[in-house]
């Protein structure tokens, strides 16, 4: 197996990951007296969700991981277990681990994963690992500034890119910054 299968398989096993545990960040925030967290939280779900897909597609074959998240159901019970294993700690926590959980894939995880897929001459792999590598950074940046103050996070709605998972408060961009989606194709979190 090629050095870029392994690191998609690597890569979608994160972002799922990720994916169960800021839905069950949400709920907590939401528990808490954070809707705004919750929301946010939320909208970093949908995102990581969408690189997961992308990842996948990228590799061409299917992902249990992938399938056995693939309804609300589902998902919900992926996060009633990492609830019940006592994974899930108190709003300041949970932002505080996200950082970083998004820190350490801007940093470590996906630029070799990126250098491996240019040497390969993996294009579609390539595309959607700097995609995603972008937008931890934009997450990153969005729990940092929450973590300051998890009171004063008052973004009523957010807007995930469908291709790159690009996450913005408030109002979609015109077009995508790092993908070039129109605005009307982003997915609105409320
Ligand atoms: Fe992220
Ligand atoms: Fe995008």
């Amino acid at each position: 197996m090629s050095k870029t299968r392994q690191n998609l398989e690597q890569a979608i096993e994160g972002e799922a990951q990720a994916y169960v545990r800021y839905l069950a960040f949400s709920e907590k925030a939401g528990e808490e007296g954070h809707p705004g967290v919750a929301r946010l939280f939320r909208a970093a779900a949908q995102s990581e969700w969408i690189h997961a897909k992308s990842h996948q597609r990228a590799l061409a074959t299917d992902s249990d991981i992938l399938d056995s998240l693939s309804s609300a159901d589902k998902a919900a019970a992926a996060v009633q277990t990492l609830r019940s294993e006592g994974k899930v700690g108190e709003t300041a926590e949970n932002l505080a681990s996200a950082v970083e959980g998004e820190t350490y894939e801007f940093k470590k995880m996906y630029p070799p994963m990126i250098a491996d897929a240019v040497t390969e001459k993996e294009m579609a792999a390539r595309h959607s690992l700097e995609y995603a590598m972008s937008i931890e950074m934009v997450h990153a940046k969005l729990f940092k500034k929450a973590l300051q103050d998890p009171s004063a996070v008052a973004a009523s709605s957010y807007h995930v890119c469908p291709v790159c998972g690009h996450t913005a408060a408030e109002k979609a961009p015109r077009k995508c910054p790092y993908c070039g989606v129109d605005a009307s194709k982003f997915i609105e979190v409320v």
